[in-house]
C-alpha cells in the first residue's frame, strides 16, 4: 500500500458505527478508511497496514477500548489514538488519556466535520512525532558512529604513536651510526636527564619530552660531514661554526613531526647557556626551557666522562669542577649541576 495518503481504523462493535464514519469519511476526504467490527479483528489490521490514527469505541464484548488501544501502541507505537466513547466512559477516557497517552475522545454522538477536523490534527500530530523519533534514530546512529570513529582513531594515534617512537629510536640510532664517540652518549643522557627531572619531581609529560630530547638532541649531526665530526684535533672557527649548526638542522629534522613540538624546541636550544654564550639564539636565562638547562649540564658533564676524538676521559672530580666552574661563570643551571653532583656523590647514580 502506498504510504502517500494517511491509513486510518476505526473500531466499533455496532457496524452502523464503523459504516457511517467511514462513508463520510470516504466522501470528503482522501484518507484511507479501514474498519473493524471487534479488536481482534482491528489488531489485525494495525499489525498488517501502516495505520496512522485509530478509532476506537470503549465498550466491545472482546475486550475493552483501553486494552484494544494499548495493544495498537505496542504494534504502531507513534499511531495517534482517540477514544469514541459515551458521556458515562469519560474516568475511562481520562484513565486512557493517561495510561496510553490517547489523543482525543470523542463523545456520542459526534459531530461529522468536527471528527475530521479532529482526525486531521491528529494525524499532524502523528507525523511530528514520527519526524522527531526519525531525527533521534539518526542522532543515536550518529553518537554510536562517533564513538566507532572516535575508536578507530584512538587505535590508530597509539600505533602511530608507536610508529614515531620507533622513528624516534631510529634517528638516535643513525646519529651513532655516523658520530662514533657518540656510542652510549644519547642512551646515558637520556637516563641521567631524566633522574635530574624526576629528582625535580617534573610532570611525567615533562620527563617524556625530556626523555626524547635527550635521545634526539645531537640528531642535526647527521647534517654535519664526518670528517668534522670525527676530527681528532682542534676545530678551527669555521668547522665549530659548521657543528654549531646541528641545534638547528635537528629542529628542521623534528619539524615535520606535530608530536615533536616541544622536544625540538630542546633540540634546538640544548647548547644555549644562561649568561647568552650559547648558541644558535645567545638565548638568557629563563629564556632557555628546562628541560633543555638539564639536558645541557648531563650532556656537558657525559662529554668530560667520555673519551672524545681529542682528548681522552677526565677524571669525575675534574668533570664536577668543570661543571661548577661554568655555574659560576653563570653558565650552567646551579640547581641542575648540584642535584647532578648530589646524585653522583651519593651513588644514585651508576657511572
Ligand atoms: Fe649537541
Amino acid at each position: 500500500m502506498s504510504k502517500e495518503a494517511n491509513c486510518i481504523l476505526i473500531v466499533d462493535d455496532e457496524q452502523m458505527i464503523t459504516d457511517s464514519i467511514s462513508a463520510y469519511l470516504e466522501l470528503t476526504t482522501d484518507l484511507h478508511v479501514f474498519t473493524a467490527n471487534d479488536p481482534v479483528e482491528g489488531l489485525k489490521c494495525v499489525d498488517q497496514y501502516p495505520i496512522d490514527l485509530v478509532i476506537s469505541d470503549f465498550l466491545m464484548p472482546e475486550m475493552n477500548g483501553l486494552e484494544f488501544l494499548r495493544r495498537v501502541k505496542e504494534i504502531q507505537q507513534d499511531a495517534t489514538l482517540i477514544l469514541l466513547t459515551g458521556y458515562a466512559d469519560k474516568e475511562n477516557a481520562i484513565r486512557a488519556i493517561n495510561q496510553i497517552g490517547l489523543y482525543y475522545y470523542i463523545e456520542k454522538p459526534w459531530n461529522n466535520e468536527e471528527l475530521v477536523k479532529i482526525i486531521y490534527n491528529g494525524l499532524e500530530k502523528k507525523s511530528l512525532i514520527s519526524e522527531l523519533r526519525e531525527k533521534i534514530e539518526e542522532l543515536q546512529i550518529s553518537k554510536s558512529e562517533i564513538n566507532r570513529l572516535y575508536n578507530l582513531l584512538k587505535v590508530e594515534y597509539e600505533n602511530e604513536k608507536e610508529n614515531i617512537e620507533n622513528v624516534i629510536i631510529s634517528l638516535a640510532k643513525a646519529i651513532e651510526a655516523k658520530d662514533k664517540y657518540t656510542e652510549g652518549h644519547t642512551e646515558r643522557v637520556k637516563e641521567l636527564a631524566v633522574k635530574v627531572g624526576q629528582k625535580l619531581k617534573l610532570p611525567a609529560e615533562k620527563l617524556k619530552i625530556i626523555k626524547t630530547a635527550a635521545m634526539i638532541h645531537d640528531i642535526g649531526k647527521i647534517g654535519v660531514p664526518e670528517a668534522i665530526l670525527n676530527k681528532p684535533g682542534k676545530l678551527t672557527q669555521e668547522e665549530f661554526a659548521v657543528i654549531e649548526k646541528h641545534s638547528i638542522i635537528g629542529e628542521e629534522i623534528c619539524k615535520p613531526l606535530n608530536t615533536l613540538v616541544a622536544t625540538r624546541k630542546i633540540v634546538r636550544t640544548h647548547h644555549e647557556k644562561l649568561d647568552g654564550s650559547g648558541y644558535p639564539d645567545g638565548l638568557v636565562g629563563e629564556e632557555i626551557p628546562l628541560e633543555s638547562r638539564i639536558i645541557t649540564v648531563v650532556d656537558i658533564f657525559d662529554a668530560l666522562y667520555s673519551d672524545r676524538p681529542y682528548r681522552a676521559k677526565l677524571s669525575l672530580e675534574r668533570c664536577i669542577e668543570i661543571l661548577e666552574e661554568d655555574v659560576r661563570l653563570g653558565k650552567l643551571d646551579g640547581k641542575v649541576v648540584k642535584l647532578l653532583v648530589n646524585m653522583i656523590r651519593q651513588g644514585e647514580i651508576e657511572l
